[in-house]
């Protein structure tokens, strides 16, 4: 994956990060929720730049064997004050990353424990990281906008006023951190992340996981049946350039940071654009659609994501656009459905692929 390329390029021990970030110590991370789709890779990453035994996996899913064996991994419930505080002293936790949540299509279903989770958790992790010093990322999504966001781009500061209880408690941790940064000078950041695209972990439940699912029907079955309309618009990202970003946007000094919540994004594409991608490799694959109720939610969030102020303040820039998106799932998952089904007629061989790609 790209992503190890990235660390070990840049392999750097913990100690670069102590003179960067003018740290007297060796840094230590949690990464609560980390059992997720993003959580496993970060974990992967950070490891690899800051050391094994610096970087705390926690969650309350209980982890394979395959996580243990790679580091620490700590049971927290971020509902659960007095153990995340105890956590944090015992391990000398320097920074927390807070993942954990219920993603859009989840939290519609279950309001009463998104908003345990996605709100009352993010006042525990905020609490504990200003009493004891510890700096914060949380990310927030493109569903923090609504319907009278501009949607085409959509920029880094405008109107919000999201319509799903994912979006409201996103707008809500990216105001309460910025509260806390000049409050209390929390060193509190965020980015705001499109659909995630990744080819080794499932998705969570949101409204952007069709851009996932493609794939594996698409190479399992040769077909997809979308849930969204063939000319729903989103920003999506690799999951590469996403964990890309948000080292790279850790490691920046605080003070080189004008503001706390930053857009990043990968490329824009519809499901009939991505198809289209796919069938340059599959070129029997067909798509049907047959929208659900998580259109209302994609029609009400940004087409295209301007993240121009990160590009400015800390030199963001993608890697990855739709063609290499969809290279890569495809090459990535191609392996996984070979072994279990053997390769299907019109499923080309990896070195079809490639040459393809
Ligand atoms: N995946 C995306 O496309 C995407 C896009 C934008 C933003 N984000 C944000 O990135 C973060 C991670 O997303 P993800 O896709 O990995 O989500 P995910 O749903 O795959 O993982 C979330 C994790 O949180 C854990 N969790 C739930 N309740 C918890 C609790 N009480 N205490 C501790 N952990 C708990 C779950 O067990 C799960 O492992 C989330 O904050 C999400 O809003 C994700």
């Amino acid at each position: 994956m790209e992503y190890f390329n990235f660390a070990s390029c840049h392999a750097i021990s913990s100690c670069w990060l102590q003179n960067r970030v003018g740290l007297k110590y060796v840094t230590s991370f949690i990464l609560a929720g980390s059992l997720g789709q993003l959580g496993s890779g970060l974990a992967r990453l950070f490891r690899m730049r800051y050391g094994k035994d610096n970087v705390f996996m926690s969650d309350i899913r209980k982890p394979t064997r395959d996580i243990t064996s790679k580091g620490p991994y700590i049971f927290a419930d971020v509902l659960d004050y007095k153990c995340l505080q105890k956590i944090i002293v015992t391990h000398r936790i320097d920074w927390i990353v807070h993942f954990s949540a219920l993603l859009s299509a989840v939290a519609e279903a279950n309001v009463a424990l998104a908003m345990r989770v996605n709100i009352e958790g993010t006042h525990n992790v905020m609490e504990l990281a200003n009493q004891y010093g510890l700096r914060v990322f949380i990310p927030s999504t493109i569903g923090a906008f609504g319907p009278e966001s501009p949607r085409n781009p959509t920029p880094n500061i405008t109107i919000q006023r999201p319509k799903t209880i994912y979006g409201v408690s996103k707008v809500h941790t990216e105001l309460l951190g910025e509260y806390y940064n000049h409050k209390y000078g929390l060193d509190f950041r965020c980015l705001r992340f499109p659909g995630v695209l990744s080819s080794d972990t499932h998705p969570g439940g949101g409204t952007t996981d069709y851009a996932i699912q493609i794939f594996h029907d698409a190479l399992k079955e040769g077909r997809y049946t979308c849930y969204l309309g063939p000319n729903t618009r989103l920003p999506m990202m690799h999951i590469d350039d996403c964990l890309r970003s948000v080292v790279e946007f850790m490691e920046r000094e605080p003070e080189s940071l004008p503001v706390r919540t930053y857009n990043v994004a990968g490329a824009s594409f519809t499901p009939d654009e991505l198809a289209a991608e796919i069938r340059k490799t599959i070129p029997h694959f067909e798509i049907n659609y047959r929208p659900d109720h998580r259109q209302a939610i994609a029609d009400s969030w940004p087409e295209v994501l301007d993240d121009s102020a990160a590009r400015n303040d800390w030199s963001w820039r993608p890697e990855y656009n739709t063609k290499r998106m969809a290279s890569s799932m495809l090459n990535d998952l191609r392996p996984v459905y070979q072994q279990s089904h053997g390769i299907e007629s019109d499923v080309m061989t990896k070195q079809q692929l490639t040459v393809a790609a």
